[in-house]
């Protein structure tokens, strides 16, 4: 009888390698990115939307961006910790420069996941996550605290906007202009193809 007989046994990628993304990069990038998207629309929404459901808003934006904030830092040093793999056939320049980019953007998240507590407990309140659990200011209240808060959260909030729509616009540059796999690589690990022609 043959030892093994039956299909040979899928080997599932859960770590990056030299050229492409495994699971746990590619399962923190999409839902970080879900709920980073989320976060943002909940906080403009306290002051964009109707005034009778701001508090409703802002308590939501609090929750949600209390239960994610050790995803989303876990996420960032994860990619620290675990570099940046090269498309197949990309220049060290381009590479470098998309590598800049994206570390940029994790510095303002980190900007913005620094200002958002501090900006709940100098203002002399508690965090509340859905009601369930409050995690109490280790601060006293100070209002020129809260505004430095607000002023680095509210433009750290712009310029992740600009820096993601950026982000999104290369990201389907790729895929319409260049036939190469950036995007299929932050869906499947192992796609690592050049542009179609390159080695
Ligand atoms: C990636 C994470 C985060 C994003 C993208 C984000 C985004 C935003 C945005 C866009 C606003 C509205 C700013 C404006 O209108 O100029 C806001 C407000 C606010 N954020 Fe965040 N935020 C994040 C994390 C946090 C965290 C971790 C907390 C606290 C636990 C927090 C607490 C608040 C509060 C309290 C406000 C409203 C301030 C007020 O009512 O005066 N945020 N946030
Ligand atoms: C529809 C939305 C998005 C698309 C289509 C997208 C697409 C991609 C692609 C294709 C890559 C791989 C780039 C490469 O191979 O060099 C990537 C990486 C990355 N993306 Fe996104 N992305 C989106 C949203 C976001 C958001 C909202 C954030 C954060 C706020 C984000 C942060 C990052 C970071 C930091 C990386 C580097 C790899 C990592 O650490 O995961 N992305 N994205």
């Amino acid at each position: 009888m043959p030892q093994n007989s039956g299909p040979p046994a899928t080997k599932i990628q859960l770590l990056d390698s030299d050229a492409t993304f495994g699971w746990a990069s590619i399962v923190l990038h999409w839902i970080t990115a879900i709920i980073v998207v989320a976060l943002w629309y909940f906080g403009k929404s306290i002051f964009n939307g109707p005034p009778e459901e701001s508090d409703a808003m802002r308590g939501l934006h609090v929750s949600l961006a209390a239960s994610a904030w050790l995803i989303i830092f876990a996420r960032s040093i994860w990619r620290l910790r675990s570099g940046h793999p090269r498309v197949k056939g990309q220049s060290v320049r381009i590479h470098r420069i998309a590598k800049l980019a994206h570390y940029i953007m994790l510095l303002v998240l980190g900007l913005m996941l620094l200002s958002g507590p501090l900006l709940v407990w100098s203002g002399g309140n508690s965090i509340s996550v859905f009601g369930w659990l409050s995690i109490p200011s280790p601060l006293s209240a100070s209002e020129a605290l809260r505004e430095f808060a607000w002023f680095i959260h509210s433009n750290s909030s712009m310029v992740l906007l600009a820096l993601v729509l950026l982000h999104i616009g290369g990201a389907l540059k790729h895929l319409m202009f260049h036939s190469d796999d950036t995007i299929a690589r932050m869906i499947w690990p192992g796609r690592c193809t050049a542009k179609k022609g390159e080695s």
